[in-house]
């Protein structure tokens, strides 16, 4: 029997880089929230392992070992057909692949009715915090999770198509030891959230934008629609969010950006 599972989108709203360990990986201090938007899932016990992918972002994404869901499975120990819809573009900072491997994991956990022995943290960084799916601060190398409070946001994800390889975007830190995001504020207190959000920052926003300069334009266009908050970086990029006061000025401005530039991947989505 098919189990389906949805694997959203992974949106860094802060991602501060606080230091950097003996083995090179970076020490982090995030929030991390998940968009109602993402890739989808069927997976299938079967004799053998068998990924097949459909959806608008299937071209090029691997179908044997060298993706994510694979080794998901390979981790769990099971053997499993993998059905992916992929909406959603690779190597973009909002947790693909990752997700994907979440879901799997979560979609195998319900299929055999145990959990997963193995740590999915040897699978990237952002798996443990991809099996949250919910509001998260994340620190550590990704290891370290604690649920938040935080209020649902109206968003634009905002993709220009170009590729930011992570290990680069770490090299290219100026300081490696950056402060911390403090406390969060009170969820249900709105303009405590807005000027906390607006002060904090991706630390990995300014080495993406020097290897790929359009990244900047993307921020530069989001922060001059009408309603916008906030616009940054997720993740080592190159997907940026805008934050709206409300969902309609967050729909008129995905209009507006996928006309000025329908070769970019557009998306009005909410975060939680
Ligand atoms: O774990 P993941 O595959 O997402 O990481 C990709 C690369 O990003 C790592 O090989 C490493 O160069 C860099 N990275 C890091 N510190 C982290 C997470 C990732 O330096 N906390």
């Amino acid at each position: 029997m098919a189990t389906e599972v949805f694997a959203p989108a992974k949106i860094n709203l802060t991602l501060h880089v606080t230091g950097q360990r003996s083995d090179g990986y970076h020490l982090l201090d995030s929030l991390v929230v998940f968009a109602d938007f993402g890739d989808r899932l069927r997976v299938t016990p079967a004799s053998e392992m068998s990924i097949t992918v459909t959806g608008p972002f299937a071209e090029g994404v691997p179908l044997d070992q060298r993706n994510l869901c694979w080794r998901a499975a390979e981790l769990f120990g099971e053997t499993v057909s993998i059905e992916l819809e992929k909406n959603l573009p690779h190597a973009a900072g909002i947790g693909g692949g990752s997700s994907d491997a979440a879901a799997v994991i979560s979609a195998m956990e319900q299929i055999f009715d145990r959990a997963i022995q193995g740590d999915p943290l040897a699978l990237g960084a952002d798996v443990p915090v991809c099996a949250v799916g919910k509001a998260v601060r994340m620190q550590g190398i990704g290891d370290q999770l604690g649920l938040c409070h935080f209020p649902p946001l109206c968003a634009v994800l905002v993709n220009p198509g170009v590729l930011v390889p992570t290990p680069l975007v770490f090299q290219g830190l100026t300081s490696k030891e950056n402060p911390g995001m403090g406390a969060l504020p009170q969820p249900d207190v709105p303009s405590d959230v807005w000027d906390w959000l607006v002060s904090q920052r991706n630390d990995l926003q300014a080495p993406a934008i020097a290897a790929q300069p359009v990244i900047g334009g993307v921020l530069e266009g989001l922060s001059g629609l009408a309603g916008v908050r906030l616009a940054r970086m997720s993740g080592s990029g190159a997907t940026c969010f805008g934050i709206f006061e409300h969902a309609e000025f967050a729909k008129q401005a995905a209009q507006h950006i996928q006309k000025a530039h329908p070769d970019w991947w557009v998306r009005a989505v909410q975060l939680s």
